[in-house]
């Protein structure tokens, strides 16, 4: 029987990567009629299209859902959903305000933070790894970096959720995850309204003083800029944290002798379980590969999932090796619209796992009672029920 692969299908979230090295061997040009998309699984087809921006655009978008795709898409998405020469201008602009230095700035708040979530938590020896912390921090994160006080902050996680949610059945955005949408934008325009009289040292504030003449940002702009943050920014990196506690749980012996590589462990999972598994493309003109033609603005996934586990650039590629080299991952995207959040997350995940790793010695995952995120395009867990060893 042919190979089968559907954004909405359990068991493929459960378990997408028997599915993957099927496509890449038998269907490298995979096509879904029912939902409408090609999909792309090596490495090398992969990354190409991320790197050709003018023949695989990001102008409808980058999410295959019929309320995220479109023309329209850069609405919410920003310049992520957007080609050169609109993207080169505005994520020029935006990396000013969101610059290395800001980032390297946050450790200490993301370390307060991490503290907030991880210590009462930690007080009865078992919690949800990922509803009690890991889910928990990105947010404020956000919050923090772009000026959110910290009385609204709850309410931020609270829409943010809303937004992330999906129905079982629903193969689209649930309703009150589009009113959130609207709430949460009505809220970053207030918040932009009030730093254009006050300005404050936070991103908010930095992204309405970046002075470039006429090519200034605009306070829509900007709203879509904060809203694009949150919508890249949240989910990805509490599930990277999931991901990677997870994986050494799954993978090694002892899963507590990961604290001892943390930030091998970190890219390790990125690559064996990126959070963002699919990124998708409206192939301009069409294209042939591997002998099969597809359209011009046919839609195109970019199964980045599956490009971390092509054994043509990684070895024995579902095994966890934390000396690997891992850096033809293609987990941040590659090219023009590598993610500009690559560093926050990196360090949100290493504070993260720092403070694990200060306060306990060893721990079991209840896998039995773990709940995946059913997403077309994220993975990763709702709930990670935990029992940890404390120092
Ligand atoms: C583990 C966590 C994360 C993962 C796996 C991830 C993944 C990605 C990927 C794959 C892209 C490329 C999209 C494309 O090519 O169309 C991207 C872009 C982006 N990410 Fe991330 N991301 C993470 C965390 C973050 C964080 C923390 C932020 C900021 C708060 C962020 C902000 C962005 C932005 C602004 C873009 C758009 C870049 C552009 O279009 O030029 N991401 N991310």
């Amino acid at each position: 029987m042919g190979v089968s692969f559907s954004l909405y299908d359990h068991a493929i979230h459960a378990d997408p990567y028997p599915v993957y090295e099927r496509m890449r061997e038998e269907a490298p040009v995979y096509r879904n009629d029912a939902e409408d998309f090609w999909a792309l699984t090596r490495h090398a087809d992969v990354a190409e299209a991320l790197r050709d921006h003018a023949r695989f655009s990001s102008a409808n978008g980058v999410l295959l859902e019929p309320a995220l795709w479109g023309p329209e898409a850069h609405r919410f998405g920003s310049f992520l959903a957007m080609d050169p020469p609109r993207h080169t201008r505005l994520r020029g602009l935006v990396s000013r305000g969101f610059t290395p230095r800001r980032v390297a700035e946050l450790e200490e708040r993301i370390r307060v933070i991490a503290r907030r979530h991880l210590e009462p938590a930690l007080e009865g020896g078992s919690f949800d790894l990922v509803a009690d912390y890991a889910a928990r921090l990105p947010m404020d994160v956000i919050s923090e970096l772009a000026g959110v006080p910290e009385g609204d902050r709850a309410e931020l996680r609270r829409l943010a959720d809303l937004i992330v949610h999906r129905e079982e059945g629903v193969r689209d955005l649930p309703a009150a995850g589009i009113e959130a949408m609207f709430t949460l934008a009505g809220y970053f325009a207030d918040l932009i309204a009030e730093r254009r009289d006050r300005r404050r040292d936070d991103l908010a504030s930095a992204l309405l003083g970046v002075a470039d003449g006429d090519a200034r940002l605009t306070e829509e702009e900007i709203l879509g800029v904060l809203f694009l943050l949150v919508a890249a920014g949240n989910e990805t990196t509490a599930n990277l944290i999931g991901n990677a506690w997870h994986c050494a749980w799954r993978h090694l012996d002892r899963p507590a002798a990961a604290f001892a590589r943390i930030e091998d462990w970190i890219e390790e999972t990125l690559r064996l379980e990126p959070a963002s598994q699919g990124i998708a493309r409206t192939a301009v003109d069409g294209f042939t590969l591997h002998g099969v033609a597809v359209p011009p603005e046919a839609r195109v996934l970019l199964l980045i999932g599956s490009a971390n586990r092509d054994p043509r650039v990684f070895p024995d590629p579902d095994r966890l090796d934390l000396d690997r080299d891992t850096s033809a991952k293609v987990a941040f995207g590659v090219g023009r619209h590598y993610c500009l959040g690559a560093g926050l997350a990196r360090l949100e995940a290493r504070v993260a796992l720092e403070e694990l790793a200060a306060h306990v010695t060893g721990f079991e995952v209840d896998e039995a009672a773990a709940r995946r995120v059913h997403s077309p395009n994220v993975r990763g867990f709702a709930s990670l029920p935990t029992t940890v060893t404390l120092r």
